[in-house]
């Protein structure tokens, strides 16, 4: 089995608050992205798939389509968007870098096994420092 990774990159506002908490209690455990007012984020996607090489072409995916299929479905609907407000598949859900990465597999999933692949794995970077992985 070989793995492919194409990495895309979106910025996207969110808010991460709990409405039957206190301020107190939303600032406390949430800290600065409980910010009244939004505040932003420069997300860095990651989507693996994975299956075996093709013999007439070497590739288990073409990975210029792999990017394709990630703006189509993801990017161009959440890039420089309010994620609390704008984006379809976040109504209602707490916008953390978890709810955000399985959803975003739910979007790929399907399109990707139409396509003939198996997704592996979403990874997505909050920041340098926090990412979320998730495996279906
Ligand atoms: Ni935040």
């Amino acid at each position: 089995m070989v793995y492919l990774t194409r990495v895309e990159h979106f910025n996207a506002a969110h808010k991460l608050w709990n409405p039957d908490w206190s301020e107190e209690k939303n600032k406390e455990t949430f800290g600065k992205c409980a910010n009244e007012n939004w505040h932003g984020h420069n997300y860095e996607i990651h989507v693996t798939v994975k299956g075996e090489m093709q013999p007439d072409t070497g590739f288990i995916f073409n990975a210029k389509r792999l990017s394709v299929i990630i703006n189509e479905h993801i990017c161009d609907k959440i890039d420089h968007k309010n994620l609390n407000i704008d984006v379809e598949f976040m109504k209602g859900q707490f916008t953390t870098a978890e709810n955000l990465t399985v959803n975003i597999w739910k979007q790929l999933q399907p399109v990707l096994k139409a396509e003939g692949v198996d997704l592996h794995c979403v990874k997505l970077m909050e920041t340098p420092r926090i990412f979320v992985e998730y495996y279906g």
